[in-house]
């Protein structure tokens, strides 16, 4: 029998996340160590802030440790809720952010007629969350997020630029697989998607361990289209 999520792209995808939470478990508050300069992500959520009334719903998909940007969106009186596949990254987000609402689940989980229905948002933020899953299924995931946001909502999302899909990488001593586009392609996903994108930033971005590779960062604000736009 079909689900309304069906309609989204899920139908017939099996969703493997062999090994993805394991890895973050395992990777704990060490990726806030790797990754120690945030710029790009704070100027894209200081977007956010800037352009929603104090109190909007915002939801932070892939939440990780909940620093920078869960805090940063309940700093800036936000309502903001979480979900991350991982049970350590959402403890974590728990103790760094005592006044927001956490979830550990799969973001496919908030598929329509998915299991965790959490309300409809005025913002989202999706900061290298979605290059976890395979290509396939980020195109289902970004209408779940247009979904999710009411009309005229936002959308901070970004990704590593890089043309592969659910390829396997070292990463702070663990093992994950990504996905991600080149600029262009990632813009068509986006929009695609029913996004408007109103703005683009790159960062080229050496991490601080040995283990994770240089690279560059793409940034996108989207305002979510009317649906059958
Ligand atoms: C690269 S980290 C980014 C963390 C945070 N957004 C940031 O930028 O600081 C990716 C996060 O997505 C989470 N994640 C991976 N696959 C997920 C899925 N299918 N659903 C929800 N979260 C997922 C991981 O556990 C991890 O915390």
């Amino acid at each position: 029998m079909s689900s309304p999520g069906d309609k989204l792209g899920y139908d017939g995808l099996r969703l493997d996340r062999t090994g993805q939470a394991e890895a973050f478990d395992a990777i704990g508050d060490r990726y806030e160590e790797a990754f120690p300069h945030k710029e790009g992500q704070i100027e894209s959520a200081e977007w956010l802030i800037a352009s929603l009334p104090a109190g909007s719903r915002v939801l932070d998909l892939g939440c990780g440790t909940g620093v920078p940007t869960a805090r940063q969106l309940a700093e800036a009186d936000l309502r903001v809720v979480g979900v991350d596949l991982s049970d350590t990254m959402v403890a974590l987000t728990r103790k760094n952010v005592p006044g927001g609402e956490f979830h550990c689940a799969d973001l496919a989980d908030l598929r329509p007629g998915g299991p965790l229905d959490l309300g409809r948002f005025d913002g989202v933020t999706a900061f290298f969350a979605l290059l976890m899953l395979p290509r396939a299924e980020i195109p289902p995931a970004l209408r779940t997020v247009h979904h999710l946001l009411v009309p005229g909502g936002l959308l901070a999302l970004s990704m590593v630029e890089a043309d592969v899909d659910d390829f396997s990488i070292p990463f702070i001593g663990s093992t994950i697989r990504v996905s991600g586009y080149l600029r262009e392609e990632l813009r068509e996903v986006v929009e695609t998607a029913g996004f408007d994108i109103v703005d683009e930033s790159s960062y080229s971005y050496a991490p601080a361990v040995a283990d994770v590779a240089p690279e560059v960062q793409i940034f996108l604000r989207c305002r979510r289209r009317p649906d059958g736009s």
